[in-house]
């Protein structure tokens, strides 16, 4: 009963941990791998090629040069057992100079017979030597006597003291002989062409990576309404697609803004013309029965010239370097012409990729309106690594906030109730909002410290 109770709680717990503990560790693989294709491509490249490599190298270290090695020293262990067993059955006056001239001759070894004095103290193990103790263990196979042996001392030949019972045998053999030791040229060979082709890969993957790099520059760089120059589509056959889909949508948007303002502005100037013929007509009726029709007929008039010089506004500005701190600063001297007291401040570099016309009318729409709707202007640039913001503080009513979107819309005012005459046409906000999204960025309005409005212009640089 308890069983059945707490298996699929604890199933749901078990399963619980199992995904959070896989969320970690995603999170944590995205956060130690680098961010980069080209980084991640040569990771991909180059993790396989490491454990491939070491797998390889450990296996042949296991098997193949531990192997020809303990063969090596059996061969040699045999021989110097044969010298050992020859020694003892041989007599031993005169014999011995046949015995050691076969070893010479026929086995590679030299061999002396040394006083029976006690063996050497073991010297200390070389570390990592397989040969020390492959040797060690087969002559301890083979010999029945008490040995001692050093592969270390001489840089090519290794000694083997035997003792027997009235002598000690000393025997030098070829290191080579009991050692597979060229082997190291195999990695060798094995870390080289690693190497190259890791070379090549990198070369590969770098013309690869270019294109895409060149494109999400592009993009980026429409984005924030800035030329892209000599842009062609390269690469492999998907970038090249990508790329080609980019400059197709660029060229329909730019082609669909064209449309739209020229389409526009030929409205506005056609009933321009209906307007001054409506206003000539009314300037032939009677004296005070139209003077309402002609407030509204000006109020028209106006609004459809400032759309005009909307329109006609230079389209074809070209985004160049400019120095927003001198920009915020003439734009602080306007608003003291108009009889406003501003200050003005800015900080980071100054030099910024921007339509600097455009974005003088923008900042300059959201000064205006400061001016026009308080005493005191304050207006502060900033700009960091990735952002440029401009914010225009006053100390007049402000616009409460659930008409801070309305206000953008083309043509609305909020303030015919309060003063009339000094009212605009309502297109300075739409305007200012339309400049900041071509570059990218966008224009917001909140409360600001100094009691009024707060504007803020931010633009990606
Ligand atoms: N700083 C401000 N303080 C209070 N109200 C503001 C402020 N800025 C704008 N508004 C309100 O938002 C409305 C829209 O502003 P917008 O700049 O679009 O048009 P406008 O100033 O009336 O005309 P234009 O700028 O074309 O001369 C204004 O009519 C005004 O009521
Ligand atoms: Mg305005």
């Amino acid at each position: 009963m308890s069983v059945a109770d707490s298996g699929p709680s604890g199933l749901k717990t078990f399963a619980g941990w199992l995904r959070t503990a896989n969320a970690r560790f995603a999170a944590w693989f995205n956060r130690v791998t680098p961010k980069g294709l080209y980084p991640r491509s040569l990771l991909i490249i180059v993790t396989p090629m490491v454990i491939l490599q070491s797998v390889v190298a450990f296996v042949f270290m296991e098997r193949h040069y531990n192997t020809v090695t303990r063969r090596l020293s059996a061969a040699v262990s045999q021989d110097i057992s044969a010298v050992v067993a020859l020694y003892d059955v041989l007599p031993k006056d005169k014999e011995l100079s046949a015995l050691r001239r076969i070893a010479w001759r026929n086995l590679g070894l030299n061999v002396a017979v040394l006083p029976p004095d006690p063996l050497p103290p073991p010297g200390p193990k070389p570390f990592f030597s397989v040969l020390d103790s492959a040797l060690s263990r087969e002559i301890g196979r083979r010999v029945k006597a008490p040995f001692w042996i050093d592969t270390v001392g001489r840089s090519n030949l290794i000694e083997v003291r035997v003792k027997m019972d009235d002598a000690v045998l000393r025997i030098f053999a070829q290191r080579n002989a009991a050692y597979a030791s060229n082997s190291h040229i195999f990695l060798l060979w094995m870390v080289g062409t690693s190497l190259v082709l890791l070379t090549v890969a990198i070369l590969f993957l770098r013309n690869q990576i270019r294109p895409i790099e060149n494109l999400a520059d592009a993009a980026e760089a429409f984005g924030k309404g800035r030329d892209v120059e000599n842009f062609r589509p390269r690469g492999a056959r998907e970038v090249r697609r990508a790329a080609v889909a980019f400059l197709e949508m660029k060229r329909r948007i730019e082609r669909q803004i064209e449309q739209r303002t020229t389409m526009l502005a030929g409205v506005s100037h056609d009933m321009r013309t209906i307007l001054t013929r409506f206003k000539l007509e009314l300037a032939f009726l009677p004296e005070g029965e139209s003077e309402a029709l002609k407030k509204d007929v000006d109020e028209l008039q106006g609004m459809l010239e400032a759309y005009l010089a909307f329109a006609r506004g230079d389209p074809g500005e070209q985004a160049a370097l400019t120095d927003m701190s001198e920009l915020i600063e003439d734009l602080r001297l306007n608003a003291e012409r108009d009889g406003a007291t501003a200050t003005a401040s800015f900080m980071g570099p100054p030099l910024v990729e921007v339509k600097a016309d455009q974005l003088k009318r923008c900042i300059g729409n959201l000064v205006n309106n400061a001016v026009r709707h308080a005493g005191t202007v304050a207006i502060s640039g900033n700009r960091d690594a990735r952002w440029l913001i401009v914010t225009v503080d006053d100390d007049g009513p402000g616009i409460p906030e659930e008409k801070r979107e309305e206000v953008f819309r083309p043509f609305l005012r909020l303030d015919d109730a309060r003063n009339q005459d000094a009212g605009g046409s309502g297109l300075g906000l739409s305007i200012a909002r339309d400049v900041a999204r071509a570059h990218g960025g966008d224009v917001t309005l909140a409360d600001s410290p100094m009691g009024g409005l707060r504007a803020t212009v931010r633009i990606p640089v």
